[in-house]
């Protein structure tokens, strides 16, 4: 992709501006970030994918059963039906993994890596609907997608903010406003991580929020550490051969620790293994029950492929690839796969390619180990067969 053309997703800023002065440093309205924006999805449709087991959804009532209600998903039909006609607010998570139209918009986000996407998370609000003044820990772009809202911003907070106490929600005690704009359909605000806001539906609105993933610290460490730990003998541990005697044998000395940091940098330092752990959890599925493999054999494959079916990705699938010095890596819904080098193309084209078939996949389906990795992502249900 260019970094150096001027976006319109980015009010006219290239990509490599926008990185440098606002991604997880500081807030940026952008007016008609996509001009004459219409929904792909109504409020009606967003409530029936609210209806569905396998959607995750959430409704919040400010004025409920108690103060700013959660009420989590899937909801009854006769759910809605029910709400008050104002203070309200649905919220259905990941639509861009049941809503093609909706994955469709990510595109416009390439300038950044799509491992770091999340999810697109669709809200719909009833009059002064909001889910009050918060922080999240990721960077969000909320587009407007019909009516307006309007969006407070405050200060940055951390853990030590005060939330409102007896509430289902992580709701800040205070909130020192230092901005204010209504949206309008094709409006867009992105907001750094941390940075306090507070959206209100002016009338009945949607925004879309485009959510992106960042293990904590807390997270790497252990996840990494418990990755790590699968490959070590119980046999390799602590040593201090060629150790002196000690003044007091009650003292922890300092040359103890530097061998444990040793131990630590020897592991932690595997670059391969960071690699693979990093890969597979950046592509790890939000919903991995969504990733259903096809059984099918090596002919059966290739048979099908060269009488015109066609593969697509599954919509709840992730992927990403890397280099490695003894070829590629291949990471599909959590697995890596070490490949040859010369499948660079072929992974290329996995990832990013609308659709695959026996035109675009020319000679991969001559190579044996393009077409059995092609087979293999089928039975793992990262790639499927199109419906016809
Ligand atoms: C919303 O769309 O109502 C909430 C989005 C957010 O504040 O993170
Ligand atoms: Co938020």
């Amino acid at each position: 992709m260019t970094t150096d053309v001027p976006l319109q997703l980015l009010g006219g800023l290239t990509a490599r501006e926008f990185l440098r002065d606002y991604w997880q440093k500081k807030p940026l309205l952008i007016r008609q970030a996509i001009p004459d924006f219409e929904s792909p999805v109504s409020p009606d449709e967003l409530a029936g994918l609210a209806l569905e087991e396998e959607v995750e959804s959430r409704l919040v009532i400010e004025h409920g059963e108690r103060p700013w209600e959660l009420r989590r998903g899937p909801f009854a039909e006769d759910a809605f039906g029910q709400l008050p006609e104002h203070d309200w607010t649905l919220l259905v998570q990941a639509v861009d993994q049941f809503v093609p139209e909706v994955a469709e918009l990510l595109k416009q986000f390439n300038f950044l890596p799509s491992w770091r996407i999340d999810d697109v998370m669709v809200s719909f609000a009833a009059p002064g609907g909001g889910v009050g003044p918060h922080y999240d820990n990721y960077d969000v772009f909320l587009l407007q997608a019909h009516g307006q809202r309007r969006w407070r911003i405050g200060q940055m907070c951390d853990a030590d903010s005060a939330l409102l106490e007896h509430s289902d929600l992580r709701i800040l005690a205070d909130f020192a406003q230092t901005d204010e704009w209504v949206l309008e359909p094709g409006d867009m605000l992105y907001l750094p991580p941390r940075l306090a806001h507070f959206g209100t539906a002016e009338d009945d609105c949607m925004t879309y929020s485009v959510g992106f993933r960042a293990p904590s610290a807390a997270e790497v460490l252990t996840h990494f550490t418990d990755f790590l730990a699968q490959f070590l003998p119980d046999e390799e541990r602590y040593s201090d051969a060629g150790t002196t005697p000690t003044a007091d044998p009650h003292q922890i000395q300092r040359d103890a620790l530097d061998r444990l940091k040793a131990l630590l940098a020897e592991h932690m330092g595997d670059e391969r293994l960071l690699l693979t752990w990093f890969g597979q959890f950046m592509t790890e599925p939000r919903y991995p029950e969504l990733i259903a493999g096809t059984e099918v054999d090596d002919d059966e494959f290739l048979a099908a492929i060269e009488q015109g079916a066609v593969l697509v990705r599954n919509p709840s699938a992730r992927m990403a690839w890397s280099e490695v010095d003894v070829g590629l890596v291949l990471f599909a819904s959590g697995q890596s796969r070490l490949l040859p080098a010369n499948l660079k193309d072929l992974l290329r084209l996995i990832c990013a390619a609308d659709a695959l078939h026996a035109d675009n996949l020319g000679q991969w389906l001559a190579d044996e180990e393009g077409r059995k990795l092609l087979c293999e992502l089928v039975k793992q249900g990262s790639l499927e067969f199109a419906d016809e």
